[in-house]
């Protein structure tokens, strides 16, 4: 929405808490399916209880990061619009079930995410793979750079804490493509925790490294997932930087398709997610910062980040959820 000076208006603040219902919604449909070795059918149900929860918002709202390009994705794909057509012009990034190995195995830290801005805030990236590097709040601007070696950047974010590098931990997805950084990180004395899927949570993690214990995030992950941590950090403090993977005409066709002119950018945090972003996450298992849902004879419970940029306000949410109706159960 905008005012008559044509400047984007923050987004209604009620927003906040309806955005919560939708990850609530997706965390339950999947935890159903949690550990069942089933990745297809958990994501699905995430899909069509997220998309049946925001089409009942009051928003007119755009999917630019979903399931994939439409002739891939029967629903959530992008560009489609979602809500009552009644509300603010948003943009809508989203992934139903963030980590679908991670809950078929009933593994830590499968989330269901959404982020939702002033139309035109969020980066339309393509589904392609994207470098990152994230720390959390509380460090000099620009103490990591994707342009430095891992070693240089490892010794900045020591120094800023007062820390051998010895006592830094960086979170890397655990993927053959990532051995040269896994040497480069070691060599340099910083410890590693691999993860085997998930990387919205490693970056989260990164916000609150008393609780998780992890310092900063490294290595190359999905770009969807990128523009989402981006949204996150946005509305806890922390940088991110991200650049895109594009090592083939047929990508690099792609992402110009969608607006990327220059191939070899470097995107900051607030080039990813502008404006008011506000961002929702529920644990779908339990992982460091959030648990998963948890049914019980009487009520479903869950547990819920939800988060504004504009006002830099991080609420936890507990559900308790005595009508299992309301999830169609
Ligand atoms: P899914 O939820 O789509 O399975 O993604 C999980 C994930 O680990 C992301 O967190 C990460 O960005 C991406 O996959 C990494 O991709 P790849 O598994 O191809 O290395």
């Amino acid at each position: 929405m905008n005012d008559t000076a044509g400047r984007l208006l923050p987004l209604d603040r009620l927003l906040t808490m309806e955005i919560a219902r939708v990850t609530e919604a997706a965390a339950v449909a999947a935890a159903m399916l949690r550990g069942r070795g089933d990745e297809k059918a958990a994501d699905q149900a995430a899909v069509d209880a997220m998309r049946r929860e925001l089409n009942k918002l009051a928003i007119d709202g755009t999917i630019v990061i979903g399931e994939g390009e439409r002739d891939e994705a029967p629903m959530l794909f992008i560009g489609e619009t979602v809500g009552t057509g009644n509300g603010p012009a948003v943009d809508i990034a989203l992934d139903p079930l963030e980590g679908t190995t991670i809950c078929a195995k009933n593994l830590p830290n499968s989330l269901a995410v959404i982020a939702v801005a002033p139309r035109g805030s969020l980066l339309n990236a393509p589904d392609v793979y994207m470098e990152k590097i994230a720390v959390g709040p509380g460090y000099p601007d620009g103490v990591v750079d994707l342009s430095r070696s891992p070693e240089a950047n490892l010794l900045a974010i020591a120094e800023a804490k007062g820390v051998p590098v010895t006592e830094v931990t960086a979170c890397i997805l655990d993927r053959p493509r990532h051995a040269a950084l896994i040497e480069a990180v070691r060599a340099s004395g910083a410890s590693i925790r691999l993860i085997g899927d998930g990387d919205v949570a490693g970056v989260i993690h990164t916000t609150d490294p008393d609780e998780t214990g992890i310092d900063v995030y490294m290595g190359i992950g999905g770009a969807p997932e990128g523009v989402l941590a981006a949204a996150a950090l946005r509305c806890m403090g922390g940088q991110m930087q991200g650049r895109l993977q594009l090592n083939t005409n047929e990508k690099r066709a792609r992402a110009e398709k969608m607006g990327v002119s220059d191939p070899y950018r470097i995107y900051r945090e607030y080039e990813m997610a502008s404006g008011d972003v506000i961002f929702a996450a529920t644990g779908v298992t339990d992982g460091n910062l959030l648990e998963g849902v948890r049914f019980y004879p009487n009520r479903i419970e869950t547990h819920t980040l939800v988060m504004r940029s504009h006002t830099q306000t991080v609420r936890e949410v507990r559900g308790r959820h005595y009508d299992r109706r309301k999830f169609g159960l």
